[in-house]
Parts: C-alpha cells; sequence; structure tokens
C-alpha cells in the first residue's frame, strides 16, 4: 500500500475462528476488516478493526455493511443465499454467491461435481416418502444418510447399515431432505486447498492428509504421504473444480483415496478449511493470506512450504464448568523449538465457553521432516491430554 492510500477494508460475514484468522492476516497485510458479527464476545469481533453487530438474516443490515466495505467475504457456508446476493450487489463478495449456493447444499453439490465428471460416491437422493422407499431397494448398503444443509463435524449424519434401517435414520434427521452416499471405506482422507486470484492464477496448499476423531478433524499433515499418483490426481480434480466454478478466494476440497486407488470428492467448502491451518506456520503465506491477496485483487504471492503437522485442541481439554480465562489469543509467541529441531506454535481462539466437541484452539508443529513435526505435534498434544486428566482441565 501507497503511503496515504486509503486501506483496503475487506467485509467478514461470520465471525468464527476462521474470521478471526482471516482478520489477522488481513492486518499483516495493510489491510483493514470490518466483521459483521452476532456477538462481541464471538472470535472475529474481539480482533477486527471495526465490529457491526447484528442478524445474517437482516437484508438491510447487510446490505448497509456491504456499502461500509471493499469486499466481502465469509468463514461459513451457512449464509441466507438471497440475503448475501443482495449485498453482493453493493460489494463484490469472494467467492462469488454461485459457489456458496452450490457448497451449501449437498444435492447441489453432488449434482455438480457429477455434471463436471468428477468422481464422488454413489448417491442416492431422499427428500420424500417414495425416494426413500426407492432407495432402500435398488441402494447398496452400507451407506451415509446426511441432511442436504447445515451439516458440519458429522452433525446431521446417520450410517445406514442395511435397507431396513433408512426409514428409522431419515426420521432421525427430521424427514429433512438428504443425500444417501455409498459408505466408503477410505485409505485415507485428505483436502486440497485452491486459491485463485481474480486474474486466473491458480495455487494449491499441496494435498493434505486429515484424520478425524467422533466425525470431528483431529490432525492434519502436510504434505500427505499418499503416492505421488494419487495427490496430482487429487489436485488435478481440486483445480478443475476451482477453474469452473470461476473461483476467486479459497475452495477446500475434501477427498477420500479409497484403498483400490480412487480419489472421490466428499465435499466443498468455499472458504479457509480447518486443515489449512497448518499452513499458518508450513507455508510462507497462509490460507487466509491468499484469501486476503484474491479479495482485493492482489497476486497470490509465494508458496514456499516445510512439512507441518495440525492438531484441534478441542473444549474436552478444557475444567468442566468454568470460563477459559485467557492470557493471549492467537499465537502464543515465541514457538517452542524441542531437541529435533521442530517448532511448535499453540493458537487459541478466545472463545468465552469450553464445550465437548467445541473447537478452542489448535497447535502447528513444522520440521525438516513430516516425521519429525508429527511426533513434535502428537508430542505436545499429550501434554495437553495430560494436563487435562491430571489437572482437570488446560489453563491457557
Ligand atoms: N460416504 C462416507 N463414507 C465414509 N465416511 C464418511 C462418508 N461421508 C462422511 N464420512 C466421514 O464423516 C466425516 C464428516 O462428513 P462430511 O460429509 O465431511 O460432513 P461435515 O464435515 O460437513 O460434517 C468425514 O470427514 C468422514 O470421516
Ligand atoms: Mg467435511
Amino acid at each position: 500500500m501507497k503511503k496515504g492510500e486509503k486501506p483496503f477494508v475487506l467485509g467478514l460475514l461470520g465471525d468464527g475462528q476462521l474470521a478471526q484468522m482471516t482478520a489477522l492476516a488481513a492486518r499483516s497485510l495493510g489491510m483493514k476488516t470490518h466483521v459483521f458479527a452476532s456477538s462481541r464476545e464471538n472470535p472475529a469481533a474481539f480482533v477486527a478493526d471495526e465490529v457491526t453487530l447484528g442478524d445474517l438474516a437482516d437484508e438491510k443490515a447487510l446490505v448497509a455493511f456491504a456499502k461500509s466495505v471493499d469486499a466481502l467475504t465469509y468463514d461459513t457456508e451457512n449464509l441466507p443465499y438471497e440475503t448475501i446476493c443482495q449485498a453482493a450487489a453493493h460489494a463484490p463478495a469472494y467467492p462469488d454467491p454461485n459457489v456458496l449456493h452450490i457448497a451449501q447444499h449437498r444435492i447441489r453439490e453432488r449434482t455438480f461435481l457429477s455434471s463436471l465428471g468428477v468422481p464422488i460416491p454413489n448417491v442416492a437422493y431422499v427428500t420424500s416418502e417414495e425416494q426413500c422407499q426407492h432407495a432402500a431397494h435398488s441402494f447398496t448398503f452400507p451407506g451415509v444418510l446426511k441432511t442436504a444443509a447445515f451439516g458440519y463435524d458429522g452433525k446431521g449424519q446417520r450410517v445406514v447399515r442395511e435397507a431396513g434401517a433408512l426409514r428409522t435414520a431419515w426420521r432421525d434427521l427430521g424427514e429433512q431432505p438428504c443425500v444417501l452416499e455409498a459408505f466408503v471405506d477410505f485409505e485415507r482422507e485428505m483436502s486440497v486447498i485452491v486459491a485463485r486470484a481474480q486474474t486466473g492464477e491458480m495455487q494449491t496448499f499441496g494435498v493434505i492428509d486429515n484424520e478425524h476423531r467422533n466425525h470431528i478433524l483431529h490432525a492434519s499433515v502436510s504434505p500427505s504421504s499418499l503416492p505421488s499418483s494419487v495427490k496430482q490426481e487429487a489436485q488435478r480434480i481440486a483445480q478443475t473444480i476451482a477453474a469452473s466454478l470461476d473461483l476467486v478466494g479459497l475452495l477446500a476440497v475434501e477427498m477420500f483415496a479409497t484403498t483400490d486407488g480412487r480419489v472421490l470428492v466428499n465435499e466443498l467448502a468455499p472458504r479457509p478449511h480447518n486443515s489449512g491451518h497448518v499452513t499458518q506456520r508450513a507455508n510462507a503465506l497462509s490460507q487466509f493470506h491468499k484469501l486476503c491477496l484474491a479479495a482485493s485483487g492482489q497476486a497470490l504471492g509465494e508458496i514456499d512450504a516445510r512439512p507441518g503437522v495440525m492438531i484441534n485442541l478441542l473444549g474436552d481439554l478444557f475444567p468442566k464448568g468454568t470460563k477459559p480465562v485467557y492470557r493471549h489469543v492467537g499465537f502464543l509467541e515465541p514457538p517452542l523449538t524441542v531437541a529435533s529441531g521442530a517448532t511448535i506454535s499453540t493458537y487459541f481462539y478466545g472463545k468465552k465457553e469450553a464445550r465437548n466437541g467445541r473447537k478452542m484452539g489448535h497447535l502447528i508443529a513444522v520440521a525438516d521432516t513430516v516425521e519429525k513435526a508429527y511426533e513434535a505435534a502428537a508430542h505436545a498434544y499429550q501434554m495437553y491430554v495430560h494436563a487435562a486428566t491430571a489437572a482437570g482441565g488446560v489453563r491457557v
């Protein structure tokens, strides 16, 4: 930014940790952020330069907010599409609301991926009694029944082992529109995060391996240890999807590598992704920086990477029934260097309440090999687990 030039103001819809980390990256790039938040207590609200409190469904408030910023981005796909379109008429939204529209509904997402010829697990749609009966007769079980909208961290999903269990599973999910997917016997879960600039310049952070526990991401490893042919295919698929959406910003593509060497797309997220937190320390510029650069019309910059491992710190680690008190929100500095030469950085989001399964922070280890990074991250995580069991919970 030249002296005397007005800083670019990025408007953030959504006020969680993804928006918080975007705001901090924006600041490091000399940009300003304005967050549309539901509470001043939420992670993005206490780091943004400006805060507007409101309800994301309030079209008038959102339009006024859009008029006050240079571009809009978001940290969740659960946003009211029509309202976002109204806001986007006053400030460009990145990614475009059409991308949001596809990613926020699993039936539209599957239809879109199939139209591109992208491989996905076998799928049937369950939106009516007739379709439910038809699927019970024709689908090859086991499967996973997922609500078409509003799922996260495995919420809104049921594993259906046999045809006879489908009707009950659908009732359990409130008879909402659902997709029934083949249960994938996967070798690995991985993600590719694509960044794409307004010029069409495209980068990825390579393939990141993901390990889930109780349907919640536990650890991410960059780079993936999958064979290079599988990684190339995963990257090709992710870039094909991003280019065909004419993406500007970020798109995370969650995938399965099957035991027989195929790559299947699981889901799309047009925003920063939990598996990309590792890029905060493993890459020269993180996913959050790339989003800010793309949204402000700049080139995507460096892509240098070191081996890194991220582990999520969930509310389960905190003392029950107490409110966490933080000395610091963001990265605890300086990072800890251990004997192997790995460095470990811990980040807390500053959430006021710890609940089981709630993402409270994460740690990232980087080293000159993935093995050293993994060992350091696992060791540091064990110290948190130990604190949680021995001392009644982590105190940060
Ligand atoms: N078809 C499937 N076969 C096997 N496991 C699955 C399947 N779909 C989802 N899962 C598991 O559940 C996790 C969460 O599912 P996902 O569709 O990504 O929903 P969300 O992340 O929105 O909760 C996945 O990361 C994976 O571990
Ligand atoms: Mg997912």
